[in-house]
């Protein structure tokens, strides 16, 4: 515990690896929290935490309680996870889709997803696995990067068709999207207009600086 308290003088980092999908990824205690970072963004826990705790508050915390199926794209550490079970009690099932197997290992030895006994976690591409799933959920966590870049996959009809072919009636989608340039700004209007009146589509700019996040409901 010593690398926690000096955490709140110095970032102390306690793993440091290349990835071939990340660049790198390291693991640093910083202001007495464990956090996973790539090399030029912060991973999980931190502020992508935070962020991504707003996206569940706009959906309300009480209404994803009594949700059954989660589907988690872009694990990482897990932040998101831990939210969903240690402050909102969700006692449903969690599958969370992850494509690097080195993350899915930092995932289980440092903030110990394997101790989670409602989660399922599947070292697959997020693209590949929703072609393949027969399930239906009744939330879907979108939360893709490869350091700061979001694949183009992403923004496609293709990919979006499917992942709403996955949501139940009543269910949403919560997607983490970052907009730094022109381009990106322009690229989630696009975006936003690809979603008809079998939708309720809602946009919450600039949370934490350059994240956008959008929550898709599935009226009908
Ligand atoms: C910002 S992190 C996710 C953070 C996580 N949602 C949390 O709550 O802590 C982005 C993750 O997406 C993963 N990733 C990138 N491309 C992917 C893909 N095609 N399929 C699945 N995961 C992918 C990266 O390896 C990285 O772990």
């Amino acid at each position: 515990m010593f690398a926690k308290f000096f955490s709140y003088f110095i970032p102390i980092n306690v793993h440091k690896k290349n990835s071939a999908i990340s660049n790198t990824l390291e693991v640093t205690w910083n202001n007495g929290e464990l956090v996973l970072d790539s090399k030029n963004t912060n991973y999980s826990y931190g502020s992508l935490q935070r962020i991504l705790r707003k996206g569940l508050k706009y959906i309300g915390f009480e209404r994803i309680k009594k949700f059954e199926d989660i589907l988690i794209l872009g694990v990482a550490g897990g932040s998101v996870i831990k939210t969903i079970v240690d402050e909102i009690k969700f006692k449903g099932k969690i599958t969370g889709i992850e494509i690097d197997a080195q993350v899915v290992e930092i995932a289980n030895k440092y903030f110990k997803l394997n101790e989670i006994k409602n989660l399922e976690l599947v070292v697959d591409d997020a693209f590949e696995f929703v072609l393949k799933t027969k399930e239906k959920y009744d939330l879907i966590v979108i939360d893709i990067f490869q350091d700061t870049k979001m694949p183009n996959f992403l923004f496609e009809d293709y990919f979006i068709n499917h992942v709403n072919s996955l949501l139940k009636i009543n269910g949403f989608i919560l997607f983490n999207t970052m907009v730094i340039y022109e381009k990106d700004r322009i690229r989630n209007v696009d975006y936003k207009k690809k979603f008809g009146g079998n939708y309720s589509l809602r946009m919450y700019p600039k949370v934490e600086n350059h994240n956008e996040l959008f929550t898709i409901k599935k009226l009908k």
